[in-house]
């Protein structure tokens, strides 16, 4: 009597509407997990497909290709004797589902379609896809004709049902169903269904590693069995980062775990584990054992195969470490700092390879912000050479065809950064010589191909134009000029670096002897653009920004963190540096211009009000009543002032978020108004209505006292 069953979670790096390398990857998977011993292998949210691809699901070629991708797996020899899940878009009845196809041997068992759909963060499912709402029930579903050709069937059952092995009953729960409060596996469990397959598209958000695992853990803790959860990874086309981490729980612990970021795009996690345990951990707990013998059933799809080994002697996953007592947490948790040096450096690889571009290009101010987007470059570099090392094929061929060079090995990060990365510092005569010198620092340090220029020319090209249609000359504000005057000058000096930046990523490739240009990193954070402190179409405005999704507070750490991790001596200067955008004259030789007071609030203030609006969804008024107790070191109007302002200055720049260059998503409470922040941008900035009743209150407190 067969009990030790092997099942593998599958880890892919899909691309939204690349139906070849889907289906190459998931062939590779398949093969990866028969080589392993599984006999079951499920893996992510429509990994047909890809995940993205958004309205392309209303195109009836997406689910074309989608059965024709089946059909190629339908037919592999790779992809027999395993009970095999893959997740595409399907339409039965004129309705479209998000669905898992299991198949065994050249046979579709069933057709199961999601039941709760994403509709939070970026998730768009409703859009789409219907839920299947029909509880416990199936229906024909009439396959098309390329199916049929090779399985010789015409109808399958679609529906909520589970499939029952030889020897245990497999049941599947679709990513939002795991976090819905009445999750599926609740009930599938107390029917009996000892494997539950998750199929996910979960993605990556700074600070909450803990989420899924807990999610997981818990999922099998109450009800017992086994949770096999796979996750996309890597950047399928889109503004999110899809994290990995797929995993295999036994009764409430994560026996086995892949990684969360790396750039290797498949990754199959095996675990073998004792059926028996399921069985005894679920019979102990009473109550449960009760309620269960009181369970309507679920339709069972029976199948004569079986998913365990002959013996009973198998070391299980579980049992690998057990004579150890002290044994460790399965899986990864990293801090923040560590979050940030990896999640975008993975993103920006997959765009780089997938853009087929020939490296980046990055305006290295010296300050802050860029020099973050330099070191996560360098940390995409430190990836690669990892990867290399560790013998990932696909990078080096990645790598080789970005470089134009087919015998090119990468052993070196620095030497590899200098390849891959163009910096540029360009100063204007108001730049101070200390930015200029750290960021050739840095780049010296990181080994990136670096240059400083002088643009002034340029701009008193662009002035002298202006001179000719008016014959005015507009004066900064130290030089007694007027408001307007002072943000004109500062502007053509930002404006001008963006159209400077473009020339040199078209070109540099071309002056270093190699094919193909480069794309133009922003590095603009989350904070500035809500505040919506920069110049609209100057340096932030770029082919993507590594750093739009994270918040001032974050980038410094990170900083921290990454001078010290890879011996980066000038992050300290960088660090230690107040922000400036430089672009004002300096006054008896100091900054006239720090970034805080031109805004008129700190990076801190802007967290707590970007975390209020978007994650608590609060207006001015709200904002007001949360800030006047928390904020006790001000007195009521204080506060009402400062939330005042912001609104303001928010209402004024929000046609700036219209436009700001796509980034990986990572902070919650990104204003980007693509995806995520769905808002208007016209107000009327005085907010009457609104400040009224701050005002109001403020009335009726004084009043009170
Ligand atoms: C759409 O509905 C028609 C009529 O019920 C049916 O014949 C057809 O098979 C349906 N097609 C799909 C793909 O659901
Ligand atoms: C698996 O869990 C994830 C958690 O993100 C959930 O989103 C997903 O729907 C689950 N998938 C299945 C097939 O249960
Ligand atoms: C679980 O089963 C109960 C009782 O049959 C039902 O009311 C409930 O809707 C089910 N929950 C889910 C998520 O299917
Ligand atoms: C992946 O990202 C999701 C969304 O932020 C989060 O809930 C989950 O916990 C993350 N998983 C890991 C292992 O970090
Ligand atoms: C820089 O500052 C000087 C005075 O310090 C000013 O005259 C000049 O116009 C500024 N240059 C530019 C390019 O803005
Ligand atoms: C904005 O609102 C104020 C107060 O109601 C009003 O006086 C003003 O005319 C409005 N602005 C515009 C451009 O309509």
């Amino acid at each position: 009597m067969g009990r030790i069953v092997t099942v593998a979670v599958s880890t892919l790096n899909q691309w939204a509407m690349d139906f070849d390398g889907n289906l190459r990857r998931i062939l590779e998977s398949i093969s990866q997990a028969k080589a392993a011993g599984a006999k079951f292998r499920s893996g992510p949210e429509l990994e047909i497909s890809g995940y993205n691809c958004e309205d392309h699901f209303f195109e009836s070629d997406t689910r074309l290709h989608s059965w024709q991708v089946l059909a190629t797996l339908l037919a592999s020899s790779v992809c027999q004797d395993m009970i095999i899940d893959v997740g595409m878009p399907v339409m039965h009845k004129n309705v479209t589902y998000n669905c898992r196809v299991a198949f065994l041997n050249s046979r579709i068992l069933l057709i199961r379609p999601k039941m709760q759909m994403c509709d939070t963060i970026m998730y768009r499912e409703s859009r789409w896809f219907s839920p299947w709402t029909k509880e416990r029930t199936v229906e024909d579903f009439f396959l098309p004709r390329i199916i049929t050709q090779v399985t010789g069937q015409t109808v399958v059952p679609i529906g909520d049902a589970v499939i029952l092995t030889r020897d245990t009953c497999i049941g599947f729960e679709i990513c939002e169903e795991l976090w819905h409060p009445a999750s599926n596996h609740i009930n599938m469990s107390l029917d009996g269904v000892e494997i539950i397959s998750n199929s996910s598209g979960s993605v990556f958000v700074i600070r909450k590693a803990h989420m899924i695992t807990d999610r997981v853990k818990s999922a099998t803790a109450k009800a017992g069995g086994i949770y096999m959860y796979s996750n996309l990874r890597g950047c399928d086309g889109g503004r999110m980062f899809f994290n990995g981490s797929s995993s295999v729980s036994l009764n409430g612990e994560i026996v086995t775990a892949g990684k969360q970021f790396s750039l290797a795009e498949v990754e199959v996690t095996v675990a073998t584990i004792d059926l028996e345990d399921v069985r005894t951990y679920r019979n102990n707990i009473r109550s449960r054992t009760h309620s269960a013998a009181r369970s309507s059933p679920y339709p069972r799809v029976k199948v004569e195969f079986s998913v365990c080994d002959n013996g009973p002697f198998k070391l299980t996953n579980d049992m690998m470490d057990a004579d150890n007592l002290d044994r460790k947490e399965v899986g990864e948790f990293h801090t923040p700092e560590e979050e940030i040096s990896m999640a975008p450096a993975c993103w920006m690889w997959d765009y780089l390879r997938r853009s087929c571009q020939g490296g980046f290009f990055l305006p290295l101010s010296g300050g802050v912000d860029s020099s973050s987007t330099a070191c996560l470059v360098f940390s995409m570099c430190n990836m690669i050479v990892d990867a290399v090392k560790d013998g990932d094929n696909q990078v080096l061929a990645d790598v080789q065809k970005i470089v134009g060079d087919f015998t090119y090995i990468p052993k070196d990060p620095k030497q590899l950064c200098n390849t891959l990365l163009v910096t540029c510092y360009m100063a204007t005569e108001n730049s101070s010589s200390e930015t200029k010198a750290r960021a050739s620092e840095l780049a010296s340090e990181i080994g990136s191909y670096h240059h400083s220029i002088i643009i002034d020319t340029a701009v008193s090209a662009v002035l002298g134009i202006f001179q000719q249609v008016s014959n005015l000359t507009p004066r900064f504000r130290t030089h007694g000029g007027s408001p307007r005057e002072n943000l004109a000058l500062q502007n053509v000096q930002a404006r001008l670096r963006m159209v400077i930046s473009y020339l040199l990523a078209q070109l540099m490739l071309w002056v270093r002897g190699r094919p193909g240009g480069l794309l133009v990193l922003g590095s603009s954070n989350v904070d500035e653009s809500l505040r919506g402190y920069f110049t609209k179409y100057d340096c932030s405005s770029a082919d993507i920004n590594p750093i739009g999704g994270i918040s001032k507070h974050d980038l410094k750490k990170f900083i921290t963190f990454f001078g010290y991790k890879f011996n980066l001596p000038s992050l300290g200067k960088i660090i230690q540096a107040p922000a400036t955008a430089e672009l004002e004259p300096l006054v008896d030789g100091q900054l006239a211009q720090l970034d805080e007071v031109d805004m008129g609030m700190t990076y801190q203030e802007l967290s707590t009000y970007g975390r209020l609006r978007k994650v608590q969804c609060a207006g001015p008024f709200s904002m007001f009543c949360k800030l006047v107790p928390l904020w006790s070191h001000c007195s009521t109007r204080e506060v009402a002032d400062k939330v005042k302002h912001f609104y303001r200055c928010y209402a004024i720049n929000r046609h700036k978020m219209t436009i700001l260059t796509p980034s990986c998503h990572i902070e919650c409470y990104s204003p980007d108004d693509n995806r995520y922040d769905h808002r208007q941008f016209l107000y009327n900035h005085t907010w009457k209505w609104q400040f009224d009743a701050i005002d109001n209150q403020i009335q009726a407190y004084e009043d009170d006292k």
